[in-house]
């Protein structure tokens, strides 16, 4: 993860601006996904195209976000096929998710291709937008409270790492890429919170509402990257509670921290209100980030 990061940022160090979602929070994701799947890094950017189509939630060409889909989803087909035929009897050390999800067995039965085929596809898209919004959502809230920004700066520079752990998870609680649960269904009468609930009627749980509840968290409107009673809903609840959690903190803390650690003087090169948020009701996030800073010194 710290390859990827430091990899992405020295494209565009030497600029002294970038745009750090098209730069940054888009590909970072991607790369890591891919890797972690094991798509080879020559196809990577394949993938990159295929997913900024996909994200784009129909803005661009007409029908291009259903061919995106299905290139993604027989390139993965494709890519099992080979992996099954290339599969040794004994998995190597570090073997690769597709080759694990090939493996996997459930009393003796494996997934068809198919099926792993549809896994991948799921675990790309549930961890890719989302994460693109952590990192996304993440820095420009650390952009506009400059007393939490150095905050976090200190603490990175004294080796400290508790801050950075504990601003992620606040972060998401904050401004999280995640603003509504999928939908659930009550297959009892319940009253939850004086609300009549009856059997089969949909409940949508605004998770970002949840997470300002003053009745739960103290001062919700305020940023505190130190705050410690701060289960937020950021990744959902129960048993449906995000798979790709450490992996998505992963990304934010390593993402976050060297973008502060290598760009000290990172600032936004556009007013807040000039700044365009992607429309759609279950995700916020930024269309971009403009950003400045002086160049690190070689
Ligand atoms: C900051 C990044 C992420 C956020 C905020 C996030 C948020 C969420 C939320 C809120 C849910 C629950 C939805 C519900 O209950 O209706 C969820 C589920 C899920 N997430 Fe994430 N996610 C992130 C990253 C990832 C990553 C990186 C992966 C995979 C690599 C991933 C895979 C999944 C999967 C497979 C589920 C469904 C789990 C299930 O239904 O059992 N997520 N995520």
């Amino acid at each position: 993860m710290q390859e990827l990061t430091d990899d992405l940022i020295d494209r565009f160090a030497d600029g002294g601006s970038a745009d750090l979602i098209h730069d940054f929070a888009f590909p970072l994701p991607i790369y890591a996904i891919c890797d972690l799947l094991g798509v080879p890094r020559e196809d990577q950017d394949d993938f990159r195209d295929w997913a900024g189509m996909m994200i784009r939630h129909g803005g661009g060409p007409r029908g291009g976000v259903a061919r995106s889909v299905k290139k993604m989803r027989g390139y993965l087909a494709e890519l099992i096929h080979r992996k099954r035929e290339a599969l040794p009897a004994v998995p190597a050390p570090g073997e690769d998710l597709i080759s694990g999800l090939i493996r996997a067995s459930d009393h003796g039965e494996h997934l068809t291709e198919n099926e792993a085929a549809a896994m991948a596809f799921i675990l790309l898209f549930a961890g890719f937008e989302t994460t693109v919004n952590l990192i996304g959502n993440g820095t420009y809230a650390l952009l506009t409270h400059p007393g939490q920004r150095e905050r976090l700066q200190r603490a990175l520079a004294a080796g400290e790492r508790g801050l950075l752990e504990t601003g992620v998870e606040e972060l998401l609680r904050y401004d999280g890429p995640v603003e509504l649960a999928t939908w659930r269904y009550a297959t009892e009468p319940v009253t939850i919170g004086g609300q009549r609930v009856a059997a089969g009627d949909p409940v949508l749980v605004v998770l970002a509402a949840a997470d300002r509840d003053p009745e739960r968290f103290a001062d919700p409107d305020v940023l505190d990257l130190g705050r410690r009673d701060n289960q937020h809903l950021g990744y959902g609840h129960g048993i449906h509670y995000c798979l790709g959690a450490p992996l998505a903190r992963l990304e934010g803390q390593t993402a976050l921290a060297t973008l502060l650690t290598r760009l000290p003087d990172l600032r936004l090169a556009a007013e807040p209100a000039e700044l365009r948020w992607r429309g759609g009701l279950i995700m916020r996030g930024l269309r971009t980030l403009p950003v400045e800073f002086t160049p690190p010194r070689k």
